[in-house]
């Protein structure tokens, strides 16, 4: 059996009680989980304020769960009031979320501030999980994991059908060896349409993945 990833993105949410709270219910549900996880590979981001406590649960619990960032300074350590950059975030997690429409169009990210997020990313070894609204967006160099996530799919309870969400991975996946990922409005009764498509290796959980039960039942049916 393949792997297949399950990216939850927590977005601007959770205190560190609110968190805890999350961890107890993800522990307790994983570990019950009456399905095999082992060809499930988990990846959690977190906002940076809760990284160091997700690294620490994970560590002390042993549960093989790989952290993420939602973003990165497109600089490298310096006199930059507010950013988080890569070194920092490198001592936490592992990959780093970059291109997010809510980031594009809140935050005015352009494609070249993008790429330089990239390449900062890849310097210090972090995995960018770079996302793209369509197939023909901008894809910089050195990019190996794309999520695809159509605008009208975010948070809108209204998912791309797996079809096409297929037909725009492959499309992706002409362009270069990309593994690409699918994300807008999943949830535990949608995932298994989108993980079973032959371009799809996994998932970007937005929403439903602040719920750690759902998040859980999510993973089993991925
Ligand atoms: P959603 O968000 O699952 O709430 O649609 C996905 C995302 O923003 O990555």
């Amino acid at each position: 059996m393949n792997k297949v990833f399950i990216v939850a993105n927590l977005k601007s949410y959770e205190t560190e009680i609110e968190a805890k709270n999350w961890l107890e219910i993800f522990l307790r549900n994983f570990k019950n989980s009456n399905k095999d996880l082992s060809q499930k590979v988990i990846i959690i981001c977190p906002p940076f304020t809760l990284l160091e406590l997700f690294k620490e649960f994970f560590l002390t619990n042993e549960v093989n769960v790989f952290l993420g960032a939602q973003d990165i300074s497109p600089f490298d350590e310096g006199a930059y009031t507010g950013e988080i950059n890569a070194k920092q975030i490198k001592e936490f997690a592992e990959f780093v979320l970059i291109g997010h429409s809510e980031r594009r169009n809140n935050f005015n990210e352009t494609d070249d501030a993008l790429s330089k997020k990239v390449e900062i990313s890849l310097r210090y070894r972090l995995k960018p999980i770079y996302l793209v609204q369509s197939n023909s967006n901008q894809i910089p160099q050195g990019v190996e994991i794309i999520a695809y996530e159509p605008v009208f799919a975010i948070g809108s309870g209204t998912p791309d059908t797996p079809e096409n969400a297929n037909k725009e991975a492959a499309l992706i996946r002409e362009r270069g060896n990309y593994q690409v990922f699918y994300g807008g409005s999943v949830t535990s009764e949608n995932v298994a349409g989108f993980t079973k498509m032959e371009n799809i290796k996994g998932v970007l959980v937005g929403g439903a993945s602040l719920n750690a039960e759902e998040f859980i039942k999510i993973i089993q049916n991925a």
